[in-house]
């Protein structure tokens, strides 16, 4: 079957991939309706997943106390890791926003449970990375979900895993993936926070393809393609 979508439906999507930015700042006041929320959890639930083990969790949380704590370990960990970089780019990232946690509504932790119709789940095996795998695509929904109900979404990485496990509780075997700030925003950036700030550009798509190998930057069987993406036609 092709064809299923009608041009309107595709352009939806691809407008969902295309606009979907990370919002640290400037969420609005206007609460997330439980209808649209669940809606948003709903569409990460439908995410694929290794041998369909549907091994995460979705921890909702707007306690200002919880918040307060994911703050602090925020804080702490931004200024370990400044001591990364070199000046003058330790000052940049410093002056970056990286989180929205208290200026956002709902906070939403993403967890992993191997334990979860295991222990042997179809196509874990030999790869157990696919089970966290599995969970980044349920967040990508999410986070596509969000955006075309005009939610921002920002992902916190800059966080104690312990700090996580301590606050939400988590039981030993169960892994934090994301920790998500969700609320309305009015807009959109055009471009990624880091691109705009000039932190790093976003890479040309010929770069970022190879063919048939390692590296390999063309080949006589991709030669149509290979032209097309070099010259950036039409693929945005
Ligand atoms: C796994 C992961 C962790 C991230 N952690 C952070 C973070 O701690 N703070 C932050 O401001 N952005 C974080 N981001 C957002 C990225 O910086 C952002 O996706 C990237 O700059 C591209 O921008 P865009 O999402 O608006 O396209 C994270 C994104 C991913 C996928």
């Amino acid at each position: 079957m092709s064809g299923d979508f009608t041009e309107e439906e595709k352009n939806g999507l691809y407008k969902a991939v295309y606009s979907r930015r990370d919002v640290r700042a400037h969420f609005t006041s206007e609460p997330i309706e439980d209808k649209i929320l669940t809606k948003i959890l709903n569409a990460a639930h439908h995410a694929p997943s290794v041998g369909f083990s549907q091994p995460w969790n979705f921890i909702l949380i707007k306690s200002t106390s919880t918040k307060k704590k994911i703050k602090e370990s925020f804080e702490k960990e931004k200024t370990r890791s400044s001591d990364m970089v070199k000046e003058p780019r330790k000052s940049k990232y410093l002056s970056f926003k990286l989180e929205g946690i208290l200026d956002s509504p709902v906070n939403i932790c993403v967890t992993y449970d191997p334990s979860k119709f295991g222990p042997f789940v179809i196509g874990r095996s030999s790869i157990p990375e696919t089970g966290i795998y599995s969970v980044c695509c349920a967040v990508q929904n999410l986070w596509l979900a969000a955006r075309t109900e005009g939610i921002g979404l920002g992902w916190v990485s800059i966080l104690s895993n312990e700090t996580l496990r301590e606050t939400l509780k988590l039981p030993d075997h169960v892994v934090p993936v994301a920790y998500l700030c969700l609320g309305y925003v009015d807009e959109f950036a055009q471009k990624p926070d880091l691109e705009s700030s000039g932190w790093l550009p976003r890479l040309d798509l010929k770069d970022v393809v190879y063919y048939e190998k390692w590296e390999q930057k063309d080949s006589p069987e991709w030669n149509q393609i290979h032209e097309m993406i070099r010259t950036n036609l039409d693929y945005a």
